[in-house]
């Protein structure tokens, strides 16, 4: 019985948070007219939307109501929602809120609040609701090439590939997302919601700054020469190419955000590969609170792909030009059109980052991939290849000069039965490469490199 009561409050208090809290942060905003601003306009159709939303608005009620009536034992017969306690073994886990450990475990002394954390089913999905939050009437710049999203259900992770249990002899890269051309996370989502005008014959919308990323620059643009836009997507380390931006880098950009009045999207979702010492994330870079949301995810660290649980950092300093909370009408869009990561998603989280132990065992589980990635580097290297990648990131990039990514791809396919995914399939920038990934087992990751030391000699 006392449990069912536990669970009512930490309902309750969830939605006081969600309902409570984050109006008197905007309050306070209006009060002090110094806050830093970006130029981004605020999506208009937000201001259409009635204000409260039906759940928080009860929940407001109600703790009015207990105020003036103190002794009143109240049922709820509200909230659509199970009553039943959480069995104890993942209600234990869950005893820590898991934001209050994403913003200290994964971003200690950056700054990071608890409340600027929203809890997701994934980086793919905070994606579409950042777009949806933005609206048609921002225009964006992505990096090209840029990570891809996957065009069919029955590619959404390890649930439903699992080559261990195959008894098929083509080698599948867990990672693989099948060749989808044009499909591009960032870009397709701008393209729904009415940000673009039409993709030409090389697949570029128009009204989007691509920004070229190869060898050549470093994997990084020449912001000289990219127009200023309202939002910057950028994923460090990258999918495909593998690169880390360098401090340096990242410090440009948060320079070139603040300069320019324009949000960053920093995608982390493969942080955990990093090697000690080297940043991890965009708010390591002073200043970067002002102007850059981050979005990470579970899947690729705490092999969560099918599970699906990950999490949007919006900082209470993010403010639309009109002086309006970021965070406030991305809060919005979550109740909206998201009910919430599963329970057991999140106790599982919390087991991975809370404890040492929980640390340990995922840093145990990317090293497995990062030495994966090296064996490919390597071998790609010792074949006389140009390779990129690899060493903070699970992905390998490697160029094959003069020739089309597909007909690298066929070959690869056809005479070594691995599969690769053609550069071209994230964006013109990645004509001439394939992109391999270090997402399988170890023997298999081995057999490919023999298999291709055999065949590409
Ligand atoms: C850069 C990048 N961001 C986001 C995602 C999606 O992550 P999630 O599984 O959390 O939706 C992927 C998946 O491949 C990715 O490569």
């Amino acid at each position: 019985m006392i449990s069912k009561y536990l669970l009512i409050f930490s309902l309750v208090k969830q939605f006081l948070e969600k309902a409570v809290l984050t109006p008197d942060v905007a309050l306070a905003s209006h009060v002090k007219t110094e806050v830093p601003r970006t130029m981004v306009t605020r999506n208009p159709n937000m201001e259409k939307l009635k204000k409260g939303y039906l759940f928080p608005e009860i929940s407001i009620k109600r703790e009015a109501h207990q105020k003036k009536y103190p002794d009143a034992k109240i049922i709820s017969l509200g909230i659509g929602d199970t009553t039943e306690p959480i069995p104890s073994i993942i209600a234990s886990a869950m005893a820590e809120s898991l934001r209050k450990v994403i913003a200290e475990k994964v971003y200690p002394n950056m700054g990071i609040k608890d409340s600027d954390v929203f809890i997701s089913d994934g980086a793919q999905c905070d994606i579409a609701r950042l777009q949806m939050l933005f609206g048609p009437n921002v225009t964006i710049a992505v990096q090209d090439p840029t990570f891809p999203v996957r065009h069919s259900p029955l590619f959404t992770g390890r649930t439903q590939i699992d080559p261990a249990s195959s008894s098929c002899s083509i080698l599948i890269p867990m990672g693989w997302s099948p060749p989808a051309g044009d499909l591009q996370g960032y870009v397709d989502n701008g393209v729904i919601v009415g940000q673009t005008g039409a993709a030409d014959d090389s697949g570029r919308y128009a009204g989007i700054a691509y920004m070229r990323c190869a060898p050549e620059n470093d994997f990084f643009p020449d912001l000289s020469r990219v127009p200023r836009t309202d939002v910057i997507f950028f994923c460090s380390p990258n999918n495909p190419t593998g690169h880390m931006a360098s401090p340096a880098q990242l410090r440009e950009l948060v320079d070139f955000a603040r300069r320019n009045g324009s949000i960053i999207v920093f995608d982390s979702a493969y942080a955990w590969y990093v090697s000690e010492g080297k940043p991890r994330s965009i708010y390591e870079v002073p200043g970067a609170r002002e102007v850059a949301i981050e979005i990470s995810s579970f899947s690729k660290f705490a092999g969560f792909t099918g599970v699906r649980l990950g999490w949007a950092v919006v900082p209470s300093e993010l403010r639309y030009a009109d002086g309006h909370p970021v965070a406030r009408d991305f809060d919005r869009i979550v109740c909206t059109c998201f009910n919430g990561a599963s329970s057991v998603a999140q106790a599982g989280g919390l087991a991975s980052l809370a404890t040492e132990e929980g640390r340990d065992a995922v840093r145990r589980v990317v090293g497995v991939y990062k030495e994966n990635a090296r064996v490919l580097v390597d071998t790609f290297a010792s074949l006389g290849k140009e390779v990129y990648g690899g060493v903070d990131s699970p992905y390998v990039w490697v160029r094959f000069p003069g020739r089309r990514s597909w007909d690298v791809f066929a070959e690869i396919l056809d005479k070594m039965h691995v599969i690769t995914v053609p550069g071209s399939g994230f964006g013109p920038g990645g004509e001439g490469f394939v992109r391999v990934s270090a997402f399988n087992s170890k023997d298999r990751v081995l057999e490919a490199a023999a298999r291709l030391s055999k065949f590409l000699a």
